[in-house]
């Protein structure tokens, strides 16, 4: 994904439906919404991360922060689906669940204006509090659960 996309922010409605957030690690310096108690401007990769996370990372970057992401083991991401990536399929085993939104998301660019990205938009919660969260959440789409996930994934 080019660098483009890197700069969408998500409504604001979705993450509120998830309940509240300790940390969002790829806020970036424009992002106009409160997504998270504490929110990560810069350098993010590179700082202590705790709690519940939201993520939405820069989707040019998606591997580097999906990986951080699962060695997290707590939280949410929002992440396109691509076959071709070797990440989505990692992120896929490790979090043993995922959500596929019904429609395209809304995304804000920075001078407001929509955004639609070209690929279907999934979260994938990690953790059984991440996985009921979204079940409660009233989003619509499809949560599938897999009974066979694993957690070890070279
Ligand atoms: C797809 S946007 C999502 C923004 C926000 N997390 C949301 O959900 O609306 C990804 C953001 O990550 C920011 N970003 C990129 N590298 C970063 C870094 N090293 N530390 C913190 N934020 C970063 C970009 O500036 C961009 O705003």
């Amino acid at each position: 994904m080019s660098k483009e996309s890197d700069e969408c922010y998500t409504p604001i409605e979705i993450i509120r439906a998830l309940g509240e957030f300790d940390l969002d690690p790829a806020c970036g310096p424009r992002c106009p919404n409160e997504t998270a108690r504490l929110m990560y401007r810069k350098d993010g990769l590179e700082r202590k991360w705790r709690g519940r996370v939201w993520l939405n990372p820069p989707y040019s970057e998606a591997k580097a922060w999906s990986e951080r992401f699962v060695q997290h083991g707590n939280g949410i991401i929002l992440l396109f689906w691509s076959r071709d990536n070797q990440w989505s399929k990692r992120l896929l085993r490790a979090a043993g669940a995922f959500f596929l939104f019904d429609q395209r998301i809304n995304f804000r660019k920075p001078d407001g204006k929509v955004f639609h990205l070209p690929y279907h938009s999934l979260l994938f919660p990690i953790g059984k509090a991440n996985i009921e969260s979204i079940a409660r959440s009233g989003l619509r789409g499809q949560l599938l659960v897999s009974h066979h996930a694993s957690r070890i994934t070279p």
